[in-house]
């Protein structure tokens, strides 16, 4: 297989490259997650579980009755960060995720309950392994700096 998702050689020098598909390369992590299309489903499903999972709850309760904006902020948010157009400033305003959070009680088990939600958000898409794990690393990131306490 040699496509562009799965780069099999370096065209010039020959060397054989991993097999892993590249993620975080211009827009190809927005086009792996379906597009804008596809980014908006997984935070429906996303909001879903936080919404109904029990270990959820106290995440859910932080949030407003209504998830409707939550879900465009999220949305718009995730489109931009994974390398499609950048709403959310021109939307929203200028963000900064953690400062974002700052007025939030996160420890470490409100971090795992939202990164638990998507998870099985993930999971319900019709994605490669690959890359949902890639996701979830990836998100792993800014998750931990909206921890605020233990
Ligand atoms: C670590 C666990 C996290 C928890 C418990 C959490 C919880 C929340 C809550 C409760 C809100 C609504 C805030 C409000 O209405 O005042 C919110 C907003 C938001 N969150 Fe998170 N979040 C987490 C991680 C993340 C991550 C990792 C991202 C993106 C990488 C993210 C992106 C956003 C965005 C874009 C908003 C809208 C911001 C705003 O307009 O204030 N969150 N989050």
């Amino acid at each position: 297989m040699n496509n562009s998702e799965y780069p099999e050689q370096d065209e010039i020098s020959g060397v054989k490259k991993t097999q892993a598909p590249v993620y975080g390369v211009g827009d190809s992590t927005l086009q792996a997650a379906g597009g804008e299309q596809g980014v908006k489903k997984l935070v429906d499903a996303f909001y879903y579980y936080m919404d109904t999972i029990p270990v959820a709850a106290k995440v859910r309760a932080m949030h407003n009755p209504d998830l409707s904006e939550s879900k465009a902020k999220l949305t718009t948010f995730l489109i931009g960060w994974m390398g499609g157009p950048s709403r959310y400033a021109e939307l929203y305003g200028s963000i900064n995720i953690p400062g974002a959070h700052s007025h939030l009680d996160i420890g470490l088990e409100e971090k795992n309950a939202w990164l638990l939600c998507m998870q099985k958000a993930l999971d319900d898409q019709p994605y490669e392994e690959t890359f949902k794990r890639y996701v979830m690393v990836q998100l792993s990131f800014p998750a931990e700096m909206c921890r605020n306490r233990r």
